[in-house]
């Protein structure tokens, strides 16, 4: 997995940093992040667009993990950023991010989120519905720019990982159907507002998907409509936003294709519709968030207690939890892992790792191939980079776990693990009585 080594003491070690030391100095459960990774991701998306020659953005879906630091390294990557909250964007601006290159997304922005990204004149907002329409009309008399938008669309075309269902009149809450009339009553409203510039189209189509005829099917909906509207509004977008979704390797059932590939297979399909209809290639955006950073997180536990049903199976279970990772009590998601303090040995035992939460389904990995388990191992649960800590949250009253960079055989603290403290910062004790005497 990613960078990951076995070192000399039998020990997994990432971006040349021994997990073990790691999961000493800074406890567990313990999110690692592969900075080289990373970058190594992010760059092979950019370097995809430059050998097709196409003018582009990579934007990094944030949702899949957010901090202070991972948007320092995005903007130093030169990527650019989706955001979907006020929070998210909170973090960016904080963060110093490039205020251009962040794209504001969400199906229920508040006026207040609207009117944050644009007193930041963020790069676009990614318009979902009417209701949004009207926020921005409403808003757009107290700037001098235009403000940029993208329209998002539901192109009916739905991933399912790995097949397709397509329906005419798309049953989603995102976006404007594409097929039944809303786009085209989106556009005609948008190009009567005054201060808003329609930058171009957003469509996504899912998430983990393992090939590209979804992708290159969304973008010949879309083409097709855009040769409609180029005849009724003159309108041809200077972007189409494609979205994000490609998928990575959690287990060994899993085979994504490399990104590059995504990126030929969609930029092919466009130039094939542009070229037919002789106009000018718009700028491709893309929005990945788990294919830059899933494979990158590796998270530490710390083993407990065990327990054996005769016959059945045996339960080993570990500090943490669905309290940081709740992606196999949601979505039945699968995981691989090691014991990081005894790598070299047969992993030839199979026990089922058990979550700390009071749930029986904070189970985070069934019949889990190990070595001999025992109290104070260190269980190095790999591929969990995207929607970890992101959708980490603290049932039980358990603190969300601290994040760490490595690379080039540092590692460096950039989210503090959360304290009891920190718990009860918000909590406020019952009114006493003060008839009381
Ligand atoms: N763009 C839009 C508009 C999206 O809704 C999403 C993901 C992305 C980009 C990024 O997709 P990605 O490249 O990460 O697949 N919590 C779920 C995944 C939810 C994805 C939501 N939208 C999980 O843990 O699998």
């Amino acid at each position: 997995h990613g960078t990951s080594e076995i070192n000399e003491h039998g020990h997994l070690e990432i971006g040349g940093v021994d997990t073990v030391t790691l999961a000493k100095d800074y406890g567990t459960p313990l999110y690692i992040y592969d900075v080289a990774l990373i970058r190594e991701r992010a760059r092979s998306f950019k370097q995809a667009f430059e050998k097709m020659g196409v003018r582009a953005q990579v934007a990094y879906a944030s949702k899949a993990f957010s901090s202070i630091a991972m948007f320092q390294l995005v903007a130093e990557e030169g990527l650019s950023l989706d955001v979907v909250s006020g929070g998210e964007l909170y973090t960016a601006i904080a963060s110093g991010f490039p205020s251009s290159r962040i794209h504001l997304h969400g199906n229920n922005k508040s006026y207040h989120e609207l009117k944050m990204a644009l007193d930041h004149e963020v790069g676009c907002i990614v318009v979902d519905n009417f209701y949004e329409i009207e926020l921005l009309k409403g808003l757009s008399t107290q700037y001098k720019r235009k403000i940029p938008v993208l329209l998002r669309v539901t192109p009916g075309v739905e991933a399912h990982t790995h097949d397709y269902i397509t329906t005419g009149q798309e049953d989603s809450k995102f976006g404007f159907g594409l097929l039944n009339g809303q786009i085209e009553q989106a556009i005609e409203t948008i190009l009567n507002i005054e201060g808003i510039h329609l930058l171009g189209i957003h469509c996504h189509i899912g998430s983990q998907i393992f090939d590209t005829a979804g992708f290159v099917l969304a973008a010949e909906r879309v083409f097709e409509k855009i040769k409609e509207w180029k005849e009724s509004y003159s309108f041809i977008p200077e972007v189409v936003n494609l979205g994000g979704g490609f998928g990575i390797r959690y287990t060994e059932d899993d085979e994504p294709l490399p990104a590059t590939y995504y990126v030929e297979q969609i930029v092919e399909a466009v130039k094939k519709h542009v070229n037919e209809m002789g106009i000018n290639m718009p700028e491709i955006w893309i929005e990945p968030g788990r294919s830059l950073v899933g494979d990158a997180g590796t998270t530490l536990y710390t083993v407990g207690s065990k327990k054996t049903v005769p016959n059945i199976r045996e339960y080993v279970a570990i500090d943490g939890g669905m309290s940081d990772n709740i992606r196999p009590a949601l979505y039945q998601a699968k995981y691989e892992a090691v014991l990081a303090n005894r790598v070299t040995e047969k992993h030839d035992k199979e026990v089922s790792i058990a979550g700390k939460c009071c749930e029986s389904g904070d189970m985070l990995i069934w019949d889990l191939p190990l070595p001999e388990v025992k109290a104070e191992d260190i269980l190095a649960v790999f591929c969990t980079g995207a929607y970890g800590y992101s959708m980490a949250n603290n049932y039980n009253r358990i603190p969300r776990p601290a994040v760490v960079f490595v690379e080039n055989g540092e590692a460096q603290l950039v989210v503090k693990r959360e304290s009891f403290e920190d718990l009860i910062v918000n909590d406020l004790p019952l009114k006493t009585k003060i008839t009381q005497k």
